[in-house]
C-alpha cells in the first residue's frame, strides 16, 4: 500500500466510532449469535454438545465481535424435537448440564461483556411434562391446561378429530387420549401438546417462567413458534389454501386463519413485554430483550413489535426471515433489493430492523445462497441498519452437513420420501472447530449427528491461522465496523446495478460505507460513479478478491470478479 493510500485508508477507517450504547438501547445495533447447544461443543464426549462446552468456547464470542448469544433450548426434555419439547422449564436437561453450570455460563459471558438470551417455548410442552400428565388424568388444577376437545363421529360411526386442523409436522393436529377420552391439540409433533392460553392460570404460570430466568440474570428470550399461541375458540374448520402440490395431510393444504396470529396472540406478546420491562423497572440494569419467531406476512410481523403508534410494545424485534424465505441460489440482485426494501418500507420508524440469514430450521446460508457468496451476504447483513443475527457456523462459512435418512433425527422428516426435502438435520451438524477428530466437537464419541466431511477445509482454526483472508476474518472486520457512526445512524439505500450486482449504501453526513457485491458466476464491469466518489478506499473484501485493501476503486469502471464483494468507504459522498 503506498503512503498516500495508507493515509486515506487510516482516515477512512478512523471514522467516528460512537460510545457504548445506552443501557436500554444496547440491543439496537447488536449482533446476536445463535448457539445450537447440542452441536456446539461436547465437553464430556458423550456425542451431545453441552453447556460446559459453550463455557470452554466462551472466548469465541468476544473474539467474533458478537454482543449476545441465544441458546436454543437447554431445558429438561425427552428430545423428541431436539429440546423444543420441554418437560421442565426451570431445569437444565442433564444431557446439557445443570442450573449451576448455566449460572457459570451466564457469569462467564457477562464478565466478557456478552449477554445471554434463552429460548422460551410457550406454545407447547412435552407430553412428559407433569402438567400434561395431570391434565390427561383429569387432575382438577390441570384439566384445562391444554386444548382438549370431544371427538366427532363420521357417517360410518367412526371417531374422528373435532376439526380439520393439520399439524406443522403433517397429519391431524389432534391426538386421541384413551385415558381422558378426548382429543388434545398439537400444532407440532403429537409429543408437543399445545398449552391453553385461554386459561389465565396457564398465562400466569408461563409469565412466572420468564420471571424465574430473569431472576437468574438472563438478558432476554427468543420466543418460539409465536403465531400458534391461540386458536379459534369455536374450533372452526380452516378453509383450503388451494396451493398447488399439497395433499390433505400437509400443513400447507389449509389456510391457517383460525390457528395463526390471532389478536389474542399479539396481546400475549405485549403482556410478556410488560413482564420484562417491569423486571427492569424493579431491578434496574440493561434492557432485557424479547425476540419473536414468527414466519408471517410482513404486516403481521410488524404487529409483533407492538402497535404502529408504539402505545403498546411487543417484541424488541421480531425476526426478519425475508432473506431466508425470499432468496435462493438463483435469486437476482433485484430479488435481494426487493427483499430488503420490502422490510425497510414496512417497518415503522419507532422500531428497529433486524437481518437473519440462517438458523437451525433452514439450510445454511453457504448452501442456500452459494459457498462463494458467504462473505457478500455476511457483509449485506452486517451493513444493513439494526440488529444482525448469526447462526453458529455462518461466521466461518460452514455448509450443510451430509446426513443419511438413517442418521437423521428431525421428527418432522421421519419418512424417507420427504427426508431430503424437509429434514433440518443438515443445518444442525456439529460446529467445525478444527481439523482434529470430529472437527474438535468432542474427542471421538459418535456425535448425535455426523460431522460434515467438509471440516478439513472449513474450520475455525484454519480460518484464524491463515496468513491470508478467511470468512472468519471478514466476519470479525465487519463486526468491528458495525460500531462506526455511518452504520449506526446512516441513511440506507440499496439497488441492483446489474442482474447480479447489489449496491448497498449507508451514508452519514459526508461519510459513506458502500457494499458492492457481485453474487453471480461471471466477472462484470460496473459504473458506480453515481454512488461512489474518487475519494474511496476498500475496507473489507471477500476472500476471493485480488484487490488491495486500502486502494480506491475507479468508480466509473470497477471490475468485480465472480462472487466478489467489497466494502468501500467514501469520504465525499
Ligand atoms: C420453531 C423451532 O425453531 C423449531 O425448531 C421447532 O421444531 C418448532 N418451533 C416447534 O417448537
Ligand atoms: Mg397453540
Amino acid at each position: 500500500m503506498c503512503l498516500k493510500t495508507f493515509v486515506l485508508f487510516v482516515t477512512l477507517y478512523s471514522l467516528t466510532y460512537s460510545a457504548r450504547a445506552d443501557s436500554q438501547d444496547w440491543w439496537k445495533h447488536a449482533t446476536f449469535y445463535q448457539i445450537y447447544p447440542r452441536s456446539f461443543e461436547d465437553s464430556d464426549n458423550d456425542g451431545i454438545g453441552d453447556l460446559q462446552g459453550i463455557i470452554n468456547k466462551i472466548d469465541h464470542f468476544p473474539a467474533s465481535g458478537v454482543d449476545a448469544v441465544w441458546l436454543s433450548p437447554i431445558f429438561e426434555s425427552p428430545q423428541v424435537d431436539q429440546g423444543y419439547d420441554i418437560s421442565n422449564y426451570t431445569k437444565v436437561d442433564p444431557a446439557y448440564g445443570t442450573n449451576e453450570i448455566l449460572n457459570t455460563l451466564i457469569e462467564e459471558a457477562h464478565s466478557r461483556g456478552v449477554k445471554v438470551v434463552l429460548d422460551f417455548v410457550p406454545n407447547h410442552t412435552s407430553d412428559k411434562h407433569q402438567w400434561f400428565i395431570d391434565s390427561v388424568n383429569g387432575v382438577e388444577e390441570y384439566r384445562d391446561y391444554y386444548v382438549w376437545a370431544n371427538a366427532k363421529v363420521d357417517e360410518d360411526g367412526n371417531r374422528v378429530p373435532p376439526n380439520n386442523w393439520i399439524s406443522v409436522f403433517k397429519n391431524s393436529a389432534w391426538t386421541w387420549s384413551d385415558e381422558r377420552q378426548q382429543y388434545y391439540l398439537h400444532e407440532f409433533a403429537s409429543a408437543q401438546p399445545d398449552l391453553n392460553y385461554r386459561n389465565p392460570v396457564v398465562v400466569e404460570a408461563m409469565k412466572n417462567i420468564l420471571r424465574f430466568w430473569l431472576d437468574k440474570g438472563v438478558d432476554g428470550f427468543r420466543i418460539d413458534a409465536v403465531p400458534y399461541l391461540f386458536e379459534n375458540e369455536d374450533l372452526l374448520d380452516e378453509p383450503l389454501s388451494n396451493l398447488p402440490g399439497y395433499n390433505s395431510t400437509d400443513y400447507e393444504y389449509l389456510d391457517h386463519i383460525y390457528t395463526q396470529n390471532l389478536p389474542e396472540t399479539l396481546d400475549m406478546i405485549y403482556q410478556w413485554r410488560q413482564v420484562v420491562d417491569d423486571f427492569v423497572t424493579e431491578n434496574g440494569g440493561d434492557a432485557r430483550v424479547l425476540m419473536t419467531e414468527a414466519y408471517a406476512d410482513i404486516n403481521t410481523t410488524m404487529l409483533y413489535f407492538g402497535t404502529a403508534d408504539g402505545t403498546r410494545l411487543g417484541a424488541h424485534f421480531s425476526f426478519n426471515f425475508n432473506l431466508i424465505t425470499d432468496l435462493n441460489i438463483n435469486s437476482t440482485a433485484q430479488d435481494v433489493v426487493d427483499s430488503v426494501n420490502k422490510w425497510l418500507e414496512a417497518i415503522p420508524d419507532i422500531y428497529t430492523s433486524n437481518w437473519v440469514l440462517g438458523n437451525h430450521d433452514n439450510h445454511r446460508v453457504a448452501t442456500r445462497l452459494g459457498p462463494d457468496n458467504v462473505d457478500g451476504f455476511n457483509m449485506l447483513k452486517s451493513l444493513l441498519p439494526g440488529v444482525a443475527v448469526t447462526y453458529n457456523g455462518e461466521e466461518i462459512g460452514q455448509e450443510n452437513g451430509e446426513v443419511s435418512y438413517e442418521e437423521g433425527q428431525d421428527p418432522s422428516a421421519r419418512d424417507p420420501d420427504i427426508f431430503d426435502a424437509v429434514s433440518r438435520d443438515f443445518e444442525r451438524t456439529p460446529y467445525q472447530w478444527d481439523d482434529s477428530v470430529n472437527a474438535g466437537f468432542n474427542t471421538g464419541a459418535k456425535p448425535w449427528l455426523p460431522v460434515s466431511e467438509k471440516y478439513h477445509e472449513t474450520n475455525l482454526k484454519i480460518e484464524i491461522a491463515t496468513a491470508g483472508s478467511s470468512h472468519y476474518k471478514v466476519y470479525q472486520d465487519l463486526a468491528k465496523l458495525r460500531s462506526n457512526e455511518v452504520l449506526l445512524s446512516g441513511d440506507v439505500a440499496i439497488k441492483a446495478v446489474t442482474e447480479d450486482v447489489v449496491l448497498l449504501k449507508r451514508r452519514y453526513e459526508n461519510d459513506s460505507v458502500v457494499l458492492l457485491f457481485n453474487k453471480g458466476e461471471e466477472a462484470v464491469d460496473v459504473d458506480v460513479s453515481e454512488d461512489v466518489s474518487a475519494r474511496n478506499g476498500i475496507l473489507i473484501k471477500s476472500i476471493n478478491s485480488t484487490k488491495e485493501l486500502g486502494a480506491p476503486v475507479l468508480p466509473a469502471n470497477v471490475t468485480l470478479a465472480a462472487h466478489e464483494a467489497l466494502v468501500i468507504t467514501d469520504k465525499s459522498a
